[in-house]
């Protein structure tokens, strides 16, 4: 399996980071990454920004690939746009924004693709931006500015569509959320159908054990996936009869979780069997004996780990 390590690797969330903030994007800005960030504008707002950036110097001025500027001096709210490049400013773009509001929360999504980014607001399509730079070298996130930040997070599109050039589901991370304790079932009352998307975000503990994720279909599980950090493998297994199968190892360059790492599984659902992805990276698939999508009632999810997300 011929991949680039750092594209197998997503970065912890970011929690209640100090304004300003800069850090690393891990293996840079890639077509398919995502940027949610989680905040609340300033009750008396003037101005932040969010800017993807080529590296974090201050003199001379780092290239800013991206600038997201939010305005909040007139009544409507201006996102202006630009780009920095050898310390001038480019011509900039400008978007009123009624949803950014001065003393309100706001969940912001960045959706990088080849030709230009695309931004959502609450989910909603705000603006989209060319690439002036090179993507592959911004490598640094930049926040600045009357806004405080709860949680940013850097994800993956969906790994088994390429040309998707739409938003995902994506939900915010639920930081320290108590109902996200493992283990964590939710019953699927109605089954899954063909096309059904799973998605675990979450963290290692400090010391794991294993992470296991279950689709349960009354006693019989046709989706059995382990990580085990003992031995760093990755299984699959199901039980569709009185017996396990023998468990089938994913082969991977290496063991894809790591104590206090953020990482994110999905499972793509057909009436054929399950595709695995972990960390935006497509891996198996998966085809139990009599599968039965419609008979799949509850998914669970166990071991050492802290669940941020959980789409079903
Ligand atoms: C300038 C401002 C910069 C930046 C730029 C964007 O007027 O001083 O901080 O926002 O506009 O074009």
């Amino acid at each position: 399996m011929n991949m680039d390590p750092l594209t197998l690797l997503l970065q912890p969330p970011v929690h209640h980071p100090v304004i300003p903030y800069v850090c690393t994007i891990f293996g840079g800005l890639r077509p398919g990454k995502m940027i949610l960030v989680q905040g609340r504008v300033s009750g008396t707002a003037n101005r932040f920004s969010i800017d993807l950036q080529v590296g974090c110097s201050t003199r001379p001025r780092a290239d800013v690939a991206f600038h997201f500027n939010p305005r909040f001096s007139s009544s409507e709210t201006l996102v202006v746009c630009n780009t920095l490049t050898r310390e001038q400013w480019l011509h900039e773009d400008h978007h009123l924004c009624p949803q950014l509001r001065k003393g309100q929360p706001f969940l912001l999504l960045f959706l990088i693709l080849e030709d230009k980014i695309k931004v959502s607001i609450e989910g909603q399509h705000l603006l989209d931006y060319p690439n002036r730079l090179p993507l592959c070298d911004v490598d640094t996130l930049g926040i600045c500015g009357d806004v405080s930040v709860q949680g940013i997070s850097f994800l993956c599109r969906n790994p088994f569509s390429d040309g998707d050039t739409e938003y995902p589901l994506c939900q915010p991370l639920k930081l320290g959320n108590v109902a996200m304790a493992t283990p964590l079932s939710k019953p699927l009352p109605n089954g899954i159908s063909d096309g059904h998307m799973t998605t675990v975000r979450g963290l290692a503990s400090a010391s794991p054990d294993e992470i296991i994720i279950l689709l349960k279909s009354g006693d019989f599980i046709p989706f059995k996936l382990t990580a085990s950090f003992k031995d760093q493998t990755l299984l699959y297994n199901y039980l569709m009869g009185p017996l396990w199968a023998k468990p089938q190892e994913i082969q991977t360059p290496f063991f894809l979780f790591h104590a206090e790492r953020f990482f994110e599984i999905r499972i793509f659902s057909e009436t054929r069997g399950f595709k695995l992805a972990i960390n935006g990276v497509p891996l198996d698939v998966f085809s139990p004996p009599a599968l039965d999508l419609k008979s799949i009632d509850e998914i669970q999810i166990n071991g050492s780990v802290k669940v941020y997300s959980f789409i079903c």
